[in-house]
């Protein structure tokens, strides 16, 4: 195993470690707070690479990195050589050599898994078909800013079994939550995912209907029904609607129970304006700690 400190996924770390990311997030967020500089990455560049588009991954890596004093450069794959062909192989033993880590949103998950093989930096997972983890870490500091350890709570996923669902069955296992998931049979969670959940002594549990899922729960989730690269939006539509998150299925969580999405959201699809608009939803404080929980990653990986 490589001694060089990727952030690929949730699962290959010891709680201890996702645990002092956090820290580290919220001690860059408060210094930020307070007006305090900390340019921890003075010197240092970080480049990025899309390989679909992005809004609130790409300013956030690029606003927190420039935040601590350090460059970035911001690649698509349709202007760089990634486009005619070069393998990924190659562009992380070049990238390497001019950059101090390299983060990469991409399809599939292998090419994230090449990138790390070949580069000499650390490389971040900015999310791929498979997972999302850096939006995971962002959720978890926001659930514990507003209720305190998420560890013995119970988190439920309501709507498509996709690439965000498998980070949270990841944070499950490792930082000790309940995860109740509502999917549509033929939309379920990952099973390769969910075998490794069994195996790990995580509590995951599938439930029947979206009601039977966030009933008494601490924090509902959902995500767009339709991801990036994904087919058959109609069908997809279809048999995700009894999933919708509104007032109603809201009502049926714990009193004090928050509503999260990682966004962008599809108004009137997965969840009503009334849910992510209402008191319960934590959605912008989510957005802005990509921010923080990244800078945390950041600051993991690179000291
Ligand atoms: N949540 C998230 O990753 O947003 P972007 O696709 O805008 O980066
Ligand atoms: N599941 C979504 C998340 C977007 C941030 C997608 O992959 O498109």
């Amino acid at each position: 195993m490589s001694d060089i400190s990727h952030f690929l996924d949730i699962h290959p770390h010891e709680p201890s470690v996702l645990r002092e990311i956090l820290r580290r997030s919220e001690v860059l967020k408060s210094q930020l707070k307070a007006g305090e500089v900390d340019r921890q990455m003075a010197g240092r560049t970080l480049v990025m690479i899309f390989e679909k588009p992005s809004t609130r991954t790409r300013v956030s890596f690029q606003v927190g990195f420039q935040q601590m004093g350090g460059m970035t450069v911001v690649m698509g794959d349709q202007e760089s050589q990634l486009g005619r062909g070069e393998t990924l192989a190659d562009t992380a033993r070049v990238l390497s050599r001019y950059a101090d880590a390299i983060m990469i949103r991409t399809d599939d998950p292998q090419k994230l898994q090449d990138l790390a093989d070949y580069a000499t930096v650390p490389v971040i997972n900015g999310l791929t078909d498979a997972s999302h983890p850096c939006q995971i870490m962002a959720d978890v500091m926001t659930y514990e800013e507003h209720r305190g350890p998420i560890a013995g709570r119970t988190v439920c996923w309501v709507g498509d079994g996709n690439n965000v669902t498998t980070s949270w069955i990841h944070a499950a296992v490792k930082l000790g939550f309940t995860l109740k998931i509502a999917c549509p049979e033929s939309l379920p969670p990952n099973p390769g995912v969910m075998a490794w959940a069994q195996e790990n002594g995580g509590d995951i549990q599938i439930a029947e209907t979206a009601q039977e899922a966030v009933s008494g729960c601490d924090l509902v989730i959902t995500d767009t029904w339709v991801s990036m690269g994904d087919e058959n939006p109609e069908m997809r539509r279809q048999v995700l609607l009894p999933y919708r998150v509104d007032g109603a299925l809201m009502a049926q969580a714990a009193t004090d129970a928050l509503f999260m999405h990682c966004l962008p959201a599809h108004r009137g699809d997965e969840v009503t304006d009334e849910v992510l608009d209402g008191p319960q939803s934590v959605i912008w404080d989510e957005a802005e700690n990509r921010l923080h929980a990244q800078k945390g990653i950041l600051s993991w990986c690179l000291n």
